[in-house]
């Protein structure tokens, strides 16, 4: 890659595993098994490329009201890759951070992320937040309650940090694969001034080629912040 910008955090809405898979024929699991597998390409990639801070929505909190089926074989694919199989997310030697309603999954897999957060716990280098049954409105709402029930007013400092992303700075670059234009109830408050970037490839076919040109895309936008620039003579 040319000499380009990195961002410090790049998030990534996973979407059009289930359209990917259709297009071959195959069950939606199928097209989500293929997207995991991405997902810890793109993140080995993107850790590969120096950029310290990755996050992944993983499963929303309104995908639970899909089909049981779909959803039972999500809850398969987490409990492979958060306990069987967790050697995959310690390769990547990153701090993993798991974030949203996790009171909803199955105990062995909380058990797991417990133990995969425990394992990684004092890595400093990368880090990586998993969102698992996240939802932006719900994480809002929560903060505010919270606001509320220690009776404090708040500000966009210490508002930040009853968030679930507490301590970890705003994206600088979202990017969504899968073809729609839209947050889908992702990092809303996080985003305020997060660069966007949307690919039509499905998330399994996202390639590293892909990734470094939204990142060469990222690094050639003027990020004012609403100020203004002035004209380089
Ligand atoms: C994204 O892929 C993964 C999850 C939401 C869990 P989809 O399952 O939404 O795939 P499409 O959008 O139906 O193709
Ligand atoms: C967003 O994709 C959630 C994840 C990628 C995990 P969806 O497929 O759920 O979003 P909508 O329904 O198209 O907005
Ligand atoms: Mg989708």
């Amino acid at each position: 890659m040319k000499r380009i910008r990195l961002p410090s955090h790049i998030a990534f809405i996973m979407d059009g595993n289930g359209r990917w898979a259709k297009r071959r024929f195959r069950p939606r699991g199928y097209g989500h098994r293929m997207g995991v597998q991405n997902m810890f390409k793109i993140c080995a990639h993107a850790f590969h490329l120096g950029i310290p801070i990755v996050t992944v929505y993983a499963l929303s909190a309104e995908n639970l009201k899909r089909p049981r089926e779909e959803v039972e074989e999500l809850f398969d694919l987490f409990r492979t890759y958060f306990s069987k199989k967790k050697e995959k997310f310690l390769e990547l030697n990153a701090k993993i951070n798991v974030i949203g309603d996790l009171s909803a999954l199955p105990e062995d897999i909380r058990e797991g992320i417990a133990e995969l957060t425990q394992d990684t716990k004092d890595r400093t280098q990368s880090l990586l937040n998993v969102c698992v049954n996240y939802g932006s409105r719900q994480e809002i709402i929560e903060a505010v309650n919270a606001a509320v029930s220690y009776g404090r007013f708040v500000d966009e400092q210490n508002f930040s940090e009853l968030l679930l992303t507490a301590g970890v700075p705003d994206p600088d670059l979202i990017v969504r694969t899968g073809g729609e234009l839209r947050l889908s109830n992702f990092l809303l408050f996080q985003a305020a001034y997060s660069e966007l970037y949307f690919s039509n490839k499905m998330w399994p076919e996202f390639s590293k080629r892909d990734l470094e040109k939204a990142i060469e895309n990222y690094s050639a936008r003027d990020r004012r912040f609403g100020n203004v620039r002035e004209e380089k003579r």
